[in-house]
């Protein structure tokens, strides 16, 4: 799991603005379904504040597992892109 900012001219999916960096996450198989992800979500949301960023966006299409998982963890659409949403968490 990382977060890392882009920029308007240097962006991946999940990009919302410069100063929100973007959250890539994953867990390998054997160790899924154990709650790591919902572990790591806190954990890096604790990191951002005590780094003064208050936002991170992400990517995830419509029908990915993962949709729950960052719904259960407050990120909210920002913006549907037709098979995925851009989501939004904010401190
Ligand atoms: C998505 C991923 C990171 C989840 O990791 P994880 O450690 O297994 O997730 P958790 O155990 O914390 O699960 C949290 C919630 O996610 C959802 N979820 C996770 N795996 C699921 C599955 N196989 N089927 C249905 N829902 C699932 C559930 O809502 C779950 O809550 P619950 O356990 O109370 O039902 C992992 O499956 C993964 O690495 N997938 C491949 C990479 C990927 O798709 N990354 C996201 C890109 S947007």
């Amino acid at each position: 799991m990382f977060i890392r900012h882009w920029y308007k001219d240097n962006k991946m999916r999940g990009y919302i603005a410069d100063d929100i960096p973007i959250l890539v996450i994953g867990v390998v198989p054997p160790y899924r379904r154990r709650s790591i992800a919902s572990g790591l979500l806190k954990a890096i949301k604790t990191t951002a504040i005590d780094n003064g960023i208050s936002k991170i966006s992400l990517c995830v299409t419509k029908n990915n597992i993962a949709y729950p998982l960052y719904v259960k963890n407050n990120f909210e659409i920002a913006e549907d892109l037709g098979d995925s949403y851009n989501m939004l968490w904010k401190a």
